[in-house]
């Protein structure tokens, strides 16, 4: 049995990581943080843990692992103060805020002998996986551009502290915007997608409407535009918004040597693979997960399994730094002006 502790009480840690490993015959929620110290009694109450009022007595009890739920850019004190008093870390994405704090939680994993897994929970969504099946099989040949995007209405109904003041419009707080919220989403899929690594990026990150209650705008991008282009020579677009009222757009598009290959693009189904020939194959795997839709992520089943079985898959600290350079290369890039070269 896996001892769980989870630090960061809000909605994702609600809706997916506490019903996910209590779903999870291998695992137990044993112990509960959140500087919103009721939040975390609350929950404690209702799994059946306990509830600790700091990170380190939390750390200090009998547990196994721990779930890192918490604002952006709390995750890498966290993550690093986990793995240092040898606990399993599944931290939340985006990984950490800064490129520095990112390699140093892979490094203090390896030293550590622990297990460093992120939420990058889109690799596992049912389409994505059967179009990296189909991808590897040679479906579409070989991939020479792509537009991806992710693109909602905003953050401020879904955390559970909703409202115009919500940290994740806060720079303090959440480090970026539309980018770590969701471009770092996309960028890690391209690549597990492609199976190729970004090598450059150009991109500009902007703020068009969202603004704090006092009607200042926000501190952190609500828009994020970039063009990458990958070691295998794949080039193409990513878009990610929180401007989308009232539709949300999940979708990416892979166009290879020997097809086109729809993802989460087509109304009627989940899957489309054009043929160069002009004959279609229609897949309907599942439906993409949106923020009123919650579906179980797998993630938790897969952290937990990996931490049974090493040989297992597992979505590593190590495996998702490319996408993490990526993230930051583009911040670069908007702020220099310039195309920025990364992961070479
Ligand atoms: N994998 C995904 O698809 C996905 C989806 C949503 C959120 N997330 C990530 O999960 C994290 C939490 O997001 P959320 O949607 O649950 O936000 P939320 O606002 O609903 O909840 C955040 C919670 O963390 C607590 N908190 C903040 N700083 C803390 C700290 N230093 N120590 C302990 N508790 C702290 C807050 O009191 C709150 O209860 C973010 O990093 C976010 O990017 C991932």
């Amino acid at each position: 049995m896996i001892r769980i502790g989870l630090i960061g009480c809000g909605k994702i840690g609600q809706v997916r990581h506490l019903p996910e490993y209590a779903d999870n015959e291998n695992s137990e929620i044993c112990a509960l943080y959140d500087i919103n110290m009721e939040r975390a009694q609350e929950l404690a109450k209702k799994y059946g843990a306990k509830a600790y009022d700091s990170v380190e007595a939390l750390l200090a009890s009998d547990i196994d692992a721990v779930s890192i739920c918490s604002a952006n850019t709390s995750h890498a004190d966290i993550a690093l103060k986990a793995l240092e008093a040898g606990k399993h870390v599944l931290c939340e994405k985006p990984m950490a805020t800064t490129l520095e704090d990112c390699e140093a939680m892979v490094a203090a994993a390896k030293k550590a002998g622990r297990v460093l897994m992120i939420g990058q929970n889109q690799r596992l969504a049912g389409a994505h996986q059967k179009a990296k099946e189909l991808i590897d099989a040679g479906a579409i040949g070989r991939v020479l551009t792509f537009r991806t995007a992710f693109c909602h209405g905003g953050p401020e109904t879904w955390s559970v502290d909703p409202g115009l003041n919500t940290w994740f419009f806060d720079k303090a707080r959440a480090a970026m915007g539309a980018m770590a919220d969701l471009g770092v989403h996309k960028t890690d899929l391209l690549q597990f997608l492609i199976g190729q690594t970004i090598t450059e990026v150009s991109a500009q990150l902007t703020v068009l409407d969202k603004k704090f209650a006092d009607g200042t705008p926000i501190t952190v991008d609500d828009n994020a535009f970039c063009v990458y282009k990958m070691d295998g020579g794949a080039m193409g677009t990513m878009t990610v918004s929180w401007t989308n009222y009232g539709a949300e757009d999940n979708s990416t598009v892979l166009f290879g040597t020997e097809g086109v290959l729809r993802i989460y693009d087509d109304p009627e189904h989940t899957l489309v693979l054009v043929k160069k020939s002009g004959e279609i194959e229609y897949y309907d795997v599942d439906q993409i997960q949106t923020n009123d839709n919650q579906t179980k992520s797998g993630v938790i089943d897969m952290f937990i399994d990996h931490l049974l079985d090493s040989s297992r898959p597992c979505i590593t600290g190590e495996s998702v730094l490319p996408a993490m350079r990526a993230v930051f290369g583009a911040i670069e890039s908007d702020r220099t002006g310039r195309v920025v070269k990364v992961n070479i």
